[in-house]
């Protein structure tokens, strides 16, 4: 008989009696956790909420757009929103291996919030999405490397702030309900699971900025279509991929030798096994076909039809 009003009246007490008239900053993701930290503090203390939004160029296509107008034109919060697209290519620049390239991302966040962190001399408290389930999964050996490896955005130890972690009691599907309830749209509440280093791992080898040009808009192109057929609650997760693999086609009476783009949708619960979507062939031809002559240097769409195992979600 968990309550959610009563859980939200009472963490917005706490949470002032703790920060007083202090300040507190929070980076801000766009994913959910984030996301509804952010609101509830919000709620709780108005401006003395600074956020901080890292835009690394490697989110998907509209969404360091959809997170300022939420936080910024909705909620009219402070929110410093970080352009570092040319810092995190340049350190990607050459860089092939998958690991190298997720430590290379999770390590340049934490370099760039820290020296952003260090311009705001005003701030006492740093608020954390961190949720029950990632407390639980710290205690083992195993389970906390599975999640330093997963987690991009985890924060330097020796910081000068004191940690507000307001959602450590609630399990994910809780922190869906409180986003709604506190006024988050669906589409930040309902997000699906995104990878922290994002299209960094979905550009197969290599990031370069045309590559990323085509995951971007071929996902985009995936998730109107998986959203009008009406599909996008049923799958866990859809994207795209994009192979280090040219192929050659035809157009007109032209040979073109362009790339090939991959489909990944998925069905899970947790993450930890998964099945592929069995989308509808007429839906998949609508994604192909539009993909091909809507993204330019793209002359083939191939669908993943492996579970997990013995395959992975991610691509890499
Ligand atoms: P895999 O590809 O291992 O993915 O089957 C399982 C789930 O984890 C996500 N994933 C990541 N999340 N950082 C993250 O925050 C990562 O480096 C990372 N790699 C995979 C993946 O999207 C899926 O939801």
């Amino acid at each position: 008989n968990w309550s959610m009003t009563s859980f939200i009246e009472d963490e917005i007490k706490r949470i002032r009696e703790t920060v007083g008239n202090k300040q507190v900053l929070c980076a801000l993701s766009g994913g959910v956790d984030s996301s509804v930290v952010a609101a509830l503090i919000h709620r709780a203390i108005g401006d003395q909420l600074t956020c901080m939004f890292v835009d690394h160029g490697l989110l998907r296509k509209g969404e360091a757009e959809s997170v300022m107008e939420t936080f910024v034109g909705k909620f009219s919060m402070k929110v410093i929103k970080i352009d570092a697209r040319e810092r995190f290519l340049n350190k990607l620049r050459g860089v092939t291996d998958p690991e190298q390239k997720r430590k290379i991302i999770g390590n340049e966040f934490i370099y760039v919030f820290d020296e952003e962190a260090a311009k705001l001399t005003d701030m006492d408290f740093l608020a954390q999405g961190t949720l029950y389930t990632d407390i639980v999964e710290s205690g083992t050996a195993t389970a906390h490397t599975i999640k330093s490896h997963h987690n991009v955005g985890g924060l330097p130890k020796d910081m000068r702030f004191t940690l507000i972690e307001p959602l450590k009691t609630l399990f994910k599907d809780e922190v869906r309900k409180l986003g709604k309830e506190l006024g988050l749209p669906d589409e930040i509440v309902w997000r699906q699971p995104f990878p922290g280093p994002g299209l960094g791992i979905r550009v197969l080898g290599e990031v370069t900025e045309e590559k990323l040009t085509i995951v971007r808009e071929s996902d985009a192109i995936l998730r109107d279509e998986i959203a009008k057929a009406g599909l996008d609650k049923e799958i866990w997760q859809y994207f795209t991929a994009l192979p280090e693999m040219k192929s050659v086609g035809v157009m007109g009476d032209v040979r073109t030798y362009s790339y090939t783009v991959g489909i990944r949708a998925v069905t899970s619960i947790d993450g930890m096994t998964a099945d592929w979507a069995r989308i509808p062939w007429e839906v998949l031809e609508k994604i192909s076909t539009r993909i091909v002559n809507e993204v330019e240097n793209v002359n083939r769409v191939v669908y993943d039809i492996t579970s997990k195992p013995p395959a992975t979600i991610e691509w890499e």
